[in-house]
């Protein structure tokens, strides 16, 4: 049986590897809601969209088509056609992307997309409100923590392997500041759902977690 796997938690817990890796071991789709987040970010940044406007979000929201392609076996997002893996992973749009997905039009379209992505279900999707908003009837959900220190030693070295220099402490400092928005924003904020099942991997391995998660997929008939 396909089941859906919601994986929610803050930022840079691990949330993405899990969900990879889960995607890739059951033949499933991976879906990166954050990415979403991002791109649309990006296009704002590019485009000049002053995103406290509504109207102008609304109608920016138009143009923007999000896109996921494998290439070279790696899960690549692209906007309106371009490739933008890499830039939407810069500080330039981590700085940004907190306050855009606050915005209650935005996250509406994105919900919309991630819904019709997990409508055969089969599907692993990473994110904040995923198991409470996009998918409530998911039959895993798991809500990931982890320490901030190890969570900044891992973004950091996540940076520096795709090229990207970045501070140490801008990034803690960063991580924090979007687990509060996200945290605390009025609609859909990260939450952990009554039934999720708790992973804290600060002290576990990838195999580990991996392993973990993959014991609680096969019970729900994954
Ligand atoms: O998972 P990530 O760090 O790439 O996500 C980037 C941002 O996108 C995160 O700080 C909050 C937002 N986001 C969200 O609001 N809802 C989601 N389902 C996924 C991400």
């Amino acid at each position: 049986m396909s089941i859906i796997i919601a994986v929610d938690g803050h930022s840079s817990c691990g949330k993405s590897t899990l969900a990879k890796a889960l995607a890739k071991h059951l033949h499933y789709v991976y879906g990166d809601s954050g990415a979403m987040y991002r791109a649309v970010t990006l296009y704002f940044l590019n485009n000049l969209v002053n995103y406290h406007d509504v109207q102008a979000v609304t109608e920016a929201l138009g143009n923007i088509k999000i896109r996921f392609k494998r290439i070279e076996g790696q899960n690549t997002t692209f906007l309106n056609d371009e490739n933008v893996e890499r830039e939407i992973r810069t500080m330039r749009i981590s700085e940004h992307v907190s306050p855009v997905s606050t915005i209650p039009v935005v996250r509406r379209a994105m919900v919309e997309q991630q819904q019709h992505m997990g409508k055969k279900r089969g599907i692993v999707m990473d994110g904040r409100d995923i198991s409470t908003v996009v998918f409530p009837d998911a039959e895993l959900k798991i809500y990931l923590t982890a320490e901030a220190d190890v969570r900044t030693s891992r973004r950091h070295l996540e940076l520096a392997s795709k090229g990207i220099d970045a501070d140490w402490a801008e990034i803690k400092h960063n991580l924090l500041e979007r687990d509060r928005i996200d945290s605390t924003r009025f609609d859909s904020p990260l939450r952990q759902a009554p039934d999720a099942v708790v992973i804290d991997n600060t002290f576990l391995s990838e195999e580990e977690q991996f392993e973990l998660a993959l014991n609680y997929a096969r019970e729900r008939g994954a």
